[in-house]
């Protein structure tokens, strides 16, 4: 079943962004960062003992969760967007897939009949998202929030929590379409000609349809899939607790790349009503890794034990005139202790002997280098861990998101918990 789900495609880059979302499931919602499920089985393959359940602290697009679902084995993943979180829970959930389709039919039906004229689902999204918006730009066209309101107010009338679940992510999944923007690594940007688009709201429904209709047939080929236990916590991999334990952890954290999830999924957390309001946003930006400079935030300090660390941090503050921002040399340094912090938590989730498999990428700064691999390879060797093998790899991550730079590179550390 793993065969046919990944279409038995050549080995990947074992890296982020290495074309997952044509597998099913991972088309659900276009994530750029996911690393491929092929890695999970090699992981879980490679371990001398049964792997049983498996721990991802930085769930993304569920990938961990997912693979791990696919080969039998249990999984705990966390993941500290509400809207992401609620992804990875509607690919793990078995449903039914005729039932999903009689509920569509309802959506759309309901749909058809309602013509609304009124926000009330959106009404409290920022000035920017709908026309009029704010200096002459909006991200949605009236016509289509109207569309969307509808389609959301149709979505909160099933009867079943999991497919209302799974009718907002597919919704979720054709918004930045219908809109009039783009995103990217580097945030969001106005379509070219994006006041001339005319969009008309039959848009929206038929792309909904179709993303719909394309993720119940994966829900019908794949209904076989093994029923393992799945946690899902949502909230922030520096203090989460479980009771359970786990024969493996394998994860890919934010890169210090100033790169924030939190604006890449923005327009879906505001749209879906993840965000009640611009503190919940903050709150939201504050509790992801320190990995950008986004918001102000008291930057903890850099952990002792990386002479290499030691060497960077000294490099960028002397480099402080030429950076974009002067918090980046606080925020690499908060960025690794953030790290160890996550590390602490999976150890203690963690049997003994187990291993860690982690994904990581270089940064660099005003031609500063950041060895990501390399740094928290010290820091891990200093805190209780084994390196077991470091294996640098081509990233084939874009330049935006590695900060203007294309040369850097993701490296496989891994890790064992003595
Ligand atoms: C590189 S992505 C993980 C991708 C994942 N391996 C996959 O295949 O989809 C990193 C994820 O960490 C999440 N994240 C950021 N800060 C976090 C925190 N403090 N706690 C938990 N998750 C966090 C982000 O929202 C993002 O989804």
């Amino acid at each position: 079943l793993f065969d046919l789900w990944t279409a038995n495609r050549p080995p990947p880059s074992p890296g982020t962004n290495s074309g997952t979302d044509v597998i099913a499931f991972q088309g659900w919602h276009k994530f750029k960062e996911a690393f491929p499920p092929e890695l999970i089985r090699q992981a879980i393959e490679a371990q001398p003992v049964e792997v049983t359940r498996c721990i991802d602290p930085f769930g993304g697009s569920g990938t961990t969760a997912l693979a791990a679902q696919f080969l039998g084995v249990g999984s705990t993943t966390i993941e500290v967007n509400p809207f992401l979180a609620d992804v990875i829970r509607a690919k793990l959930c078995h449903m039914d897939p005729d039932a999903l389709a009689a509920d569509l039919a309802e959506i759309c039906s309901r749909t058809a009949q309602s013509e609304r004229r009124k926000l009330e689902r959106l009404i409290n999204l920022p000035e920017t998202f709908i026309e009029p918006g704010r200096a002459g730009r909006w991200i949605f066209d009236l016509n289509i929030a109207f569309r969307l309101e509808s389609l959301l107010v149709a979505i909160d009338q099933l009867s079943s929590a999991e497919h209302r679940r799974f009718f907002r992510v597919i919704l979720a999944g054709v918004l930045i379409g219908v809109s009039n923007v783009r995103v990217n690594g580097k945030g969001r940007r106005y379509r070219q000609g994006w006041a001339s688009l005319d969009r008309d709201p039959s848009d929206v429904d038929r792309a909904f349809l179709l993303h719909a209709r394309r993720a119940i047939v994966e829900v019908h080929k794949f209904s076989s899939r093994p029923k393992v236990s799945t946690s899902i916590i949502c909230g922030d991999a520096r203090a989460f607790r479980t009771r359970r334990m786990h024969e493996l952890a394998i994860f890919s954290p934010p890169y210090p790349n100033s790169f924030d999830y939190t604006d890449v999924y923005n327009v879906e957390l505001w749209t879906l009503g993840y965000l009640a309001g611009a503190d919940a946003n903050r709150a939201l930006r504050a509790s992801t890794l320190t990995s950008h400079v986004q918001i102000n935030r008291r930057f903890a300090q850099a952990p002792k034990g990386s002479a290499l660390l030691d060497a960077t941090l000294v490099a960028l503050t002397d480099a402080r005139d030429k950076l974009w921002s002067p918090w980046l040399p606080s925020m690499v340094g908060a960025y690794f202790s953030d790290l160890l912090r996550v590390l602490g938590r999976v150890r203690d989730a963690l049997h003994a002997e187990s291993s860690c498999w982690i994904v990581i990428g270089d940064s660099k700064y005003a031609n500063t280098h950041v060895p990501s691999a390399q740094i928290l390879r010290q820091l891990a060797s200093r805190s209780g861990w084994l390196v077991t093998s470091m294996d640098p790899f081509r990233s084939m991550r874009s330049s935006s998101q590695h900060g203007g730079a294309t040369e850097l590179h993701e490296t496989l550390l891994v890790l064992k918990r003595s």
